[in-house]
């Protein structure tokens, strides 16, 4: 093993960022052609967030050191809510401090509510997912992976009479990138009297005719679907939100996950609200991703690997072992490329080869890609 290689493989992060995240990336010193992460529209660099998050800062300082429900919302903060709401279609919004804590505070909310006695996730689901999921105190089963008839044959050995399932899924996996079956879920919710929850955190901004997800992707709508995710991947900025009903989200934000942390900095707040705004009113945004998303799935597919046919911007591949894929992701930096190899929930154990194409990229940038992952076949 060559020294740096090995240092890398010591070191808990063995790759530093050292500068804005963009087409060509630094990464340990060095330039990068950059096809990795989740900033699909790479948001995170834009001068307009950027400035917007140096605005709300100056006006209301990093953070308000006391949490939500005590004094700690500022205006922009009920102004980002009213905006996500407002994206989302539904009648309110919550903004917490991230997607992690999203999906604990709204399995909170609905337990509150009386929603649910048990809960039924995917195996596959987020970290956030089932650790929110287990805080609940409630019983957890876990179902296989995108199976809507494991998730029947779970309910009926592990469910009583008379009691009621809350379903649990990613609404986008972030891995393989797969869409669940959530009308299949929905309609096994509704036999059951319980209810459907997705960590959308992957498909809000990039799923469905008008970007809002996963339920959008199926043109679902129910008072028993529930979604929490986070304005950090495709919106550009920073932390996590559930949206819903005026009366769950009253819930949420009276439950202890809004009462127990700070109120989010306000420099996220502000880029976030920029975020959204960019995303909503540049339609052309969404139309380059998915078209770059064609074109590099076209070019990969030809080259043996096998793609899912549709227009998400993730390619992920498994070839041999963990070994062999971190020498091919080195030697595509030695060519000036990055791409992800990742142990990830979804992955297996040994990992897997993940490129993700931004709505930023060039033709040409792709095809340099996908002609030096060629090369390493
Ligand atoms: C599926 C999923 N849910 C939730 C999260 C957590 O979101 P956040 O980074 O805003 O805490 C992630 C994070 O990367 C994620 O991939």
């Amino acid at each position: 093993m060559k020294p740096e290689k090995e240092q890398m493989s010591k070191s808990s992060f063995p790759f530093i960022m050292e500068n804005k995240l963009r087409p060509v990336s630094t990464i340990n010193g060095k330039d990068y052609l950059y096809f990795a992460g989740t900033g699909y529209f790479q948001l995170q660099s834009n001068s307009e967030l950027i400035e917007q998050a140096v605005a709300a800062t100056r006006q209301y300082g990093i953070g308000t050191a006391t949490s939500r429900t005590i004094n700690g919302t500022t205006p922009l903060i009920i102004k980002l809510e009213k905006k996500i709401a407002e994206f989302f279609h539904t009648e309110d919004a919550a903004y917490l401090p991230s997607g992690y804590l999203s999906n604990m505070a709204g399995f909170q909310a609905l337990d509150t509510m009386g929603f649910f006695d048990m809960i039924f996730i995917d195996e596959s689901a987020h970290y956030s997912n089932t650790g929110g999921a287990l805080a609940t105190g409630k019983k957890v089963v876990k179902f296989k992976h995108l199976d809507a008839k494991n998730l029947k044959k779970q309910i009926k050995k592990h469910l009583k009479k008379g009691k009621k399932p809350l379903i649990v899924s990613d609404g986008l996996f972030p891995i393989w990138a797969e869409i669940p079956p959530v009308p299949k879920y929905l309609k096994i919710a509704e036999k059951y009297d319980g209810c459907v929850w997705v960590d959308d955190a992957h498909g809000v901004g990039i799923l469905g005719e008008h970007a809002r997800g996963v339920y959008d992707y199926f043109q679902l709508s129910s008072g028993r679907l529930f979604m929490g995710a986070t304005l950090s991947k495709a919106f550009g900025a920073y932390g996590g939100f559930v949206v819903g009903n005026s009366h769950f989200i009253h819930v949420l934000k009276t439950g202890n996950v809004m009462t127990g942390t700070s109120s989010p900095p306000s420099a996220m707040v502000g880029a976030a609200l920029r975020g959204i705004e960019l995303v909503k009113n540049n339609p052309e945004f969404l139309r380059r991703l998915r078209s770059n998303a064609l074109y590099l799935k076209d070019k990969i597919k030809n080259l043996g690997i096998s793609v899912e046919e549709n227009y998400l911007p993730i390619v992920t591949f498994s070839i041999g072992s963990s070994e062999k894929m971190q020498d091919i992701q080195h030697k595509l930096m030695e060519k000036g490329i990055y791409i992800q190899f990742v142990k990830y929930v979804g992955s297996g154990v040994d990992g897997v080869l993940r490129i993700v194409v931004s709505s930023v990229h060039t033709r040409d940038e792709i095809d340099f890609l996908v002609r030096s992952v060629g090369k390493l076949l």
